[in-house]
């Protein structure tokens, strides 16, 4: 068996592939790893609030570039507990983010993010307690980015509606719309077509036009699909 183990790995370094069964090393052999590693710890809540089609994951990113380079999923324990390692981060990589990534790995929501820089050992990374809900990253990434500065963040709200953290969920979610010669809901759980939010931000039926607000397609589809899906706090 030595015998054999010494001449695969001998081997191996002119015909990787030749050897990799992933069974036959032993822990005197160093397997020689392209690329760098992070290891994540902390804890993680929210992971079930997504639907399909998304993916909260532990991913590398190139400069601006929005689409993850090298993507694992995370999925905490009961606890909302999280031990990963991700490998072979290419070298490229400038930053790792705990993030919400669509279908084509593009980022769609930051959760926790660091500057990356490859080193020999794993680079080790806690990310404290972390709240991955949908909800929060419509809160974070659409409301309080575009909406809280005329809705409740410093003073009157427009039509008296806030989006401010903490009170955006009850203002929206199953109220009649002031503006909707419809009647419709705000936010109509289940329907976004049938709900206001999604219809003024894309057609012009407010005194205050606001479709050129959100200009972002994956935004729209996310706000679409957390309404589709129960649209829960
Ligand atoms: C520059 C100020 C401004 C910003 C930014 C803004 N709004 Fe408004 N919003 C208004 C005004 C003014 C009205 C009232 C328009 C009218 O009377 O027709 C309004 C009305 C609304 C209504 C109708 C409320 C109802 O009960 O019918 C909704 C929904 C709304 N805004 C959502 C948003 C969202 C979501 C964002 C961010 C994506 C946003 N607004 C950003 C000024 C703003």
């Amino acid at each position: 068996m030595k015998t054999f183990l010494s001449v695969c790995i001998g081997l191996s370094l002119l015909f990787a592939p030749a050897c990799d069964d992933g069974k036959i090393y032993d822990e005197h052999t160093s397997v020689v790893r392209e690329g760098g590693a992070v290891n994540l710890t902390g804890h993680l809540h929210g992971v079930d609030s997504w639907p399909g089609g998304y993916s909260i994951v532990l991913a590398g990113f190139a400069g601006t570039n929005e689409y993850a380079q090298t993507a694992q999923g995370i999925t905490p324990a009961a606890d909302g507990s999280v031990s990963m390692t991700l490998q072979g981060i290419p070298a490229e990589v400038t930053r790792v983010e705990v993030c919400a990534i669509n279908k084509l790995r593009k980022r769609i929501a930051t959760f926790y993010a660091v500057d990356y820089e490859e080193t020999a050992d794993t680079l080790r990374l806690d990310m404290g307690t972390v709240d991955a809900r949908m909800y929060a990253a419509i809160q974070s990434g659409v409301f309080d980015r575009s909406c809280t500065a005329c809705h409740g963040g410093s003073t009157k709200p427009a039509a008296g509606l806030y989006l401010t953290e903490g009170k955006s969920h009850a203002a929206l979610v199953g109220i009649v719309a002031d503006r909707s010669a419809d009647s419709l809901l705000l936010v109509n759980p289940g329907n976004a077509s049938e709900s206001f939010l999604h219809v003024m931000l894309r057609e012009n039926v407010l005194r205050y036009d606001h479709t050129q607000i959100i200009t972002s397609a994956n935004t729209l589809q996310l706000i679409d699909d957390w309404i589709d899906n129960g649209a829960n706090e």
